[in-house]
């Protein structure tokens, strides 16, 4: 099935760099989100994006206009129903993300693909609570979306093979590499990722460095662009946690356990930049 129509549910970090990436890539996107402040924000943002990548000479002002003209928004969860293929990109709540794909259910046409750009949640379970479980599958983006070269593809149990090459073939047309991933918790890059930050913010709890000599040692002596505590902030404190209790729950081992800091920052609400306070001081 040739995928021409992209949908998108949530215009927030990650689902504003996916409208982007599409559109550059000549899908036809729409965006959804429930508030108009969201969308308006987001369409100015990939508008400052592709704005930079046009200085940068990346791409040439005509790409950035008919990519700008390929997006839509809407208020109205229906109105991505009809698109070929769609991608959620909420909150990273599974309560919010059922919601979604129940609510979205009774628009879709028969042979929608639906996805999740999930970081850390089930793909099974998502796709058992809908109606179409051998067209559901994990499409997870790394951010910032238009940078990072990776896409994870999760099957699910029941995912089946053109559903499959459906994705794989978007993945391709947008440039990017796929890995493909099991379906077990936080998948490839978060299994493996998240631990080493929750260790970095276990290493501040203990004493062990402070906030810049953590992530000037790890940006020095293992070459990473970013720091772990720095990059925390960019993820959000709010979604680092969340992976690490998919992970504690869902492979039941202590050795996942989130660090009680972690966990005191994102009750006093210091998400990192989103709030512009985490590790770092943004204000
Ligand atoms: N849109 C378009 N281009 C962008 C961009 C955006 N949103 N953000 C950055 N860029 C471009 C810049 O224009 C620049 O392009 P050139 O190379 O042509 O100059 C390039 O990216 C580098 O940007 P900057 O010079 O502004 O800044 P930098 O060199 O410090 O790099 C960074 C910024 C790319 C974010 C880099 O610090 C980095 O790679 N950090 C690590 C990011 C990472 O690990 N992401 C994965 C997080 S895990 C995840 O996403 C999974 C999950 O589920 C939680």
């Amino acid at each position: 099935m040739e995928i021409k129509s992209i949908g998108i549910v949530g215009a927030g970090q990650m689902g504003n760099g996916i409208a982007h990436v599409c559109a550059l890539a000549g899908y036809d996107v729409i965006m959804s989100d429930v508030s108009q402040e969201a969308l308006d924000n987001a369409v100015a943002l990939i508008d400052r994006n592709l704005v930079r990548q046009v200085s940068r000479e990346k791409i040439s002002q005509a790409d950035k206009d008919t990519a700008m003209g390929r997006i839509s928004t809407t208020l109205k969860l229906s109105d991505i129903g009809p698109s070929d293929l769609i991608i959620e990109a909420a909150t990273e709540r599974e309560t919010v993300k059922q919601a979604i794909f129940e609510d979205l259910l009774p628009h879709l046409k028969p042979n929608t693909i639906l996805t999740s750009n999930t970081s850390s949640i089930s793909i099974t379970r998502l796709a058992s609570r809908t109606d179409r479980p051998e067209k559901f599958m994990g499409f997870h983006f790394m951010n910032p979306v238009p940078v990072m070269q990776l896409v994870e593809l999760i099957r699910g149990i029941a995912t089946d093979e053109p559903t499959f090459k459906a994705c794989k073939s978007v993945v391709d047309r947008l440039g990017k590499t796929a890995a493909t991933a099991e379906d077990f918790p936080a998948f490839i890059v978060n299994r493996i990722l998240m631990p080493m930050i929750n260790e970095a913010v276990y290493t501040l709890y203990e004493g062990v460095g402070n906030v810049t000599s953590i992530d000037m040692a790890m940006k020095l002596g293992t070459n990473h662009p970013m720091g772990p505590l720095e990059l925390a902030d960019f993820i959000g404190l709010d979604t680092c946690l969340a992976i690490m209790n998919v992970l504690h729950d869902g492979l039941a081992d202590t050795k996942y356990r989130p660090c009680p800091l972690l966990t005191k920052y994102v009750e006093a609400g210091w998400l990192g930049r989103k709030t512009q306070r985490g590790f770092y001081d943004y204000r």
